[in-house]
C-alpha cells in the first residue's frame, strides 16, 4: 500500500492504472477510521482491481461554527487500518482545491429537509468535493455507508444526473455493541455523553418495535421515538420515504426513521429501517 499526498501523483498512478486496464474502486473519508469505514472497504475491495481510499477533512461541507478546526486526525491509524483491508492506495492530499475554484455541485430537492435544513451549504460541500474526487480517482465504482443516509441519496442522484460512470454501492451502518452508530465523531464524547448518545439508536428501535406491532400512524411513530430521546438539542427526528425522503404521514410502505442531535457540543446522526408488514 502507498499514500499519496499531492494531486499530480495521483493522477499519474490512475493513469497508468487504466492504461494496464484495471479497474478502480474508491472510498471518500476524511479519516479517523473505524470499522464503519473498514466495512465499505471490504465491500469494495472484491469487486475491483485496485482500491483506493481517499483522507480529506473537506472545508467546504463545514459550516462557519462546526468543527472543522478540532475534526480528529490519525493519518498513521488510518494508514494501519486501510492496509489491513488490502487497501492500495491512501489519497490524503492536504489541499485538494485548485487555486481560483469557482464551480459548486448542487442537488436539489433531496438536500432541502433533515441534515440540509440543519446545515445549510453542507450537502453542496459534499456534492462538490465528491465530483472532484471521482474526476482525479475516475473508479468505476464508489462505496459510500447508510450511516449517512441523506447524504447516500443525494450522491446517487449527482451521479445520475451528471453522467458519471460510476456505480454508487451503499454498506449498512455499523454499530458499536451497545448499539451507538460508529462515528469518527463519537470520539468527542465523555463516557457520560455517550451513555446518553445511546437515546438515538433507542429512539430509533423504538419506532421500528411500534411499526413491528402495527402502529401505523406517523405521529404515534415519532412520539414512540421522541420519548426515548436524551439530547440537549434536536435537529429532527423524522421518518420518510427511502427514496425521496419526504416525511410521510401513514406507514404505507418500507420507510426510514431518521435522527439528528446534539449531546454537548457534538452533533450525532442516525438512522433505521423501520419495516412494513
Ligand atoms: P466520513 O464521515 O469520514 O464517512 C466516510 C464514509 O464512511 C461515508 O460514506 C459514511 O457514510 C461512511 N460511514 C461512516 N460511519 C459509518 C458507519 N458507522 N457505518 C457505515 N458506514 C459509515 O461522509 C464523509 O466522510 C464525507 O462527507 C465524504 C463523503 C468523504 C465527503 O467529504
Amino acid at each position: 500500500m502507498e499514500t499519496l499526498t499531492t494531486l499530480a501523483a495521483l493522477v499519474e498512478r490512475v493513469r497508468a492504472w487504466r492504461a494496464e486496464g484495471l479497474t478502480i474502486g474508491f472510498v471518500p473519508t476524511m479519516g479517523f477510521l473505524h470499522a464503519g469505514h473498514a466495512s465499505l472497504m471490504a465491500l469494495a475491495r472484491p469487486r475491483c482491481d485496485r482500491l483506493v481510499v481517499s483522507i480529506f477533512v473537506n472545508p467546504l461541507q463545514f459550516g462557519p461554527n462546526e468543527d472543522l478546526s478540532r475534526y480528529p486526525r490519525d493519518l498513521a491509524g488510518d494508514e494501519r487500518l486501510c492496509a489491513s483491508e488490502g487497501v492500495d492506495l491512501v489519497f490524503a492530499p492536504t489541499d485538494f482545491y485548485p487555486p481560483g475554484r469557482a464551480t459548486t455541485v448542487s442537488v436539489a430537492g433531496l438536500t432541502e429537509g433533515l441534515c440540509g435544513a440543519a446545515r445549510p451549504g453542507h450537502f453542496d460541500g459534499v456534492t462538490t468535493v465528491v465530483a472532484r474526487l471521482f474526476g482525479v480517482v475516475q473508479p468505476q465504482l464508489a462505496v459510500f455507508g447508510e450511516k449517512d443516509f441523506q447524504q447516500l441519496a443525494v450522491i446517487r442522484r449527482m451521479t445520475t444526473d451528471l453522467g458519471l460512470p460510476v456505480e454508487i454501492i451503499g454498506g449498512p451502518l455499523i454499530r458499536d455493541p451497545d448499539g451507538l452508530a460508529m462515528s469518527s465523531r463519537n470520539t468527542y464524547l465523555s463516557p457520560a455523553e455517550r451513555g446518553r448518545a445511546l437515546s438515538l439508536s433507542a429512539g430509533l428501535r423504538a419506532v421500528v418495535a411500534a411499526a413491528a406491532s402495527g402502529e401505523r400512524d406517523v405521529a404515534a411513530l415519532r412520539a414512540a421515538g421522541l420519548s426515548a430521546l436524551d439530547v440537549d438539542r434536536l435537529d429532527y427526528f423524522e421518518i420518510v420515504d427511502p427514496d425521496h425522503l419526504r416525511p410521510l404521514t401513514t406507514l404505507d410502505r418500507p420507510a426510514r426513521a431518521l435522527v439528528a442531535g446534539w449531546i454537548g457540543r457534538t452533533r450525532l446522526i442516525d438512522n433505521m429501517a423501520v419495516p412494513w408488514i
